[in-house]
Formats: C-alpha cells, structure tokens, sequence
C-alpha cells in the first residue's frame, strides 16, 4: 500500500440535505462511513453563504475525526467570521481558498499575484498559526512556480493543486500533457521547499489514474465524484474504489 492520502470531501451530503431543510441525510453518519471505509481524512468547505456545510457541522464533524483519530481539513475562504470559527474548532488542517458566492463551486486556485489578496492571505496565516500552532496550512492554487513561490513566503504547510481545468480537457479526452507537466514541475519545486503537495477538484474515478500513476501528488481531496457514484454504488464502496487506485 502507498501512503498517499485520501481525503474525502462530504459537503454534496450536507447540499442533499439542504435541499429540503431536514436533518437527514446525517453529515455525521457520511463521516463514519468515509473514515470505515479507509479514507485518511474528512474535508468540508464552510462557506460564506452556507450553502451546504453549516457552523454546527463543523463542530459534529470535529467530534467524528477526533474519535477516530483522522484530520479535519476545513476549507475556508479568508472572510473574518469563517477564520473565527475555524480557529474556534482548531482543525489538523485548513485550507484557504478564494470564494466568491455566484460560483458554483471554487472556480480556480487564490490570485496570490494581487498585492491585496496576498496581504491578506498572508495575515490570515499568520493568525491562524498563532492561535492554532498544531493546525497545518495549505493555500488552494493553481500549477504555477510564480504562484508557488509566493505561497513559500508564507507559513504554509502544503499547497493544494487545483485539478479543475486539468479534470475538464481529461473529461473531454483532450491532450493533458501540459497539465501533467506544470503539476510535475510544481512538484520538483515542492519538494526543494519542503512544502506538502496535494490536489483536488474535479478528481474522479478515471481522470485519477495519470495523476497516480505519476506519483505526482501525497494527497486527494475528492467530493463530486465520490458522492455522486455513491447513489448508485453506496458511499462505502465509493470511497474504497477510488482508495483502490491512490494506494495500490
Ligand atoms: N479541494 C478544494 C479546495 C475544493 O474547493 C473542492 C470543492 O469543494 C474539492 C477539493 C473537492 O472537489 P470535487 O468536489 O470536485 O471533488
């Protein structure tokens, strides 16, 4: 078995349920079946909005992890209010992503090149690593070495690589190779700084495949796919395909 890591991410349990404003289906059971079931971490993206994962999830699925002894890693977008909670749940990870409430979902990775937003990346940081010392960072990006260097000048943990673009020319059987070598340069650069490496958005079952076999990445965060295959296949089953292809 590889020791790449697969986070699960269950915030499309908490869209179902927020559909309809009832209690089910149970955020909490997701997380138990995800952490049976062998995945190394459980990911949920509080949003400004709301949308799907609530403050009170945050606060249930802390308690999940934690019996089970496997990370938390939050998403968050750098709003005020959102690092207040996330500071208050002291997660093993967040990771800090652009947000922006007319999405569908994140679009692409932060614009660190924006003075502004650096700035305020940066001190979001730094908050969080004085108020949580034990919680790791990772900063969402894109597969760029400038975009990179600047998440060095941060006191990161890990960068997450944003997989999107590189999922959607995969889908529609386009030539991927300047993706696979942007993400193999990025990683070259990542392991020079000691910086961790990881992935997500739009991973599924298939586009999975050259990113492993590649050895390009130490951890997957994959949400879409795994809820939606699960309707037919059941969440357990799921999650233990796509750990069949990341560790073996
Ligand atoms: N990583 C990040 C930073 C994300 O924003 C998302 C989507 O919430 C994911 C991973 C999971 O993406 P998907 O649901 O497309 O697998």
């Amino acid at each position: 078995m590889k020791n790449i890591r697969l986070g699960v991410n269950i915030d499309h349990v908490a869209t179902l349920r927020q559909a309809r404003g009832e209690e089910y289906p149970s955020i909490a059971n997701a997380a138990k079946v995800v952490l049976d079931s062998g995945a190394d971490q459980i990911t949920i993206h509080l949003r400004e909005d709301r949308r799907h994962i609530q403050d009170y999830d945050v606060t249930t699925v802390k308690a999940v992890t934690t019996n089970y002894g496997k990370p938390l890693n939050l998403e968050i977008g750098a709003n005020d209010e959102i690092i207040a909670i996330a500071i208050d749940n002291e997660p093993e990870w967040i990771c800090i992503v652009p947000e922006k409430r007319e999405e569908r979902t994140t679009e692409g990775g932060l614009n660190l090149e924006d003075d502004k937003t650096f700035h305020k990346i940066k001190q979001t940081c730094d908050l969080i690593k004085s108020k949580c010392p034990t919680t790791k960072i990772s900063l969402f990006v894109e597969s760029r070495i400038e975009i990179i260097e600047l998440c060095a000048q941060m006191s990161i943990d890990a960068v997450e690589i944003h997989t999107g673009e590189y999922a959607i020319a995969f889908n529609n059987n386009e030539d991927t190779s300047e993706y696979i070598d942007s993400f193999s340069q990025a990683k070259t650069f990542c392991e020079k700084k000691s910086i961790g490496f990881h992935a997500g958005h739009g991973l599924t079952d298939t586009n999975l495949l050259p990113l492993v076999e590649k050895e390009l990445f130490v951890e997957y965060n994959i949400g879409h796919w795994i809820i939606a295959d699960s309707v037919f296949s059941g969440l357990d089953a799921s999650v233990k395909t796509l750990i069949t292809i990341i560790k073996s």
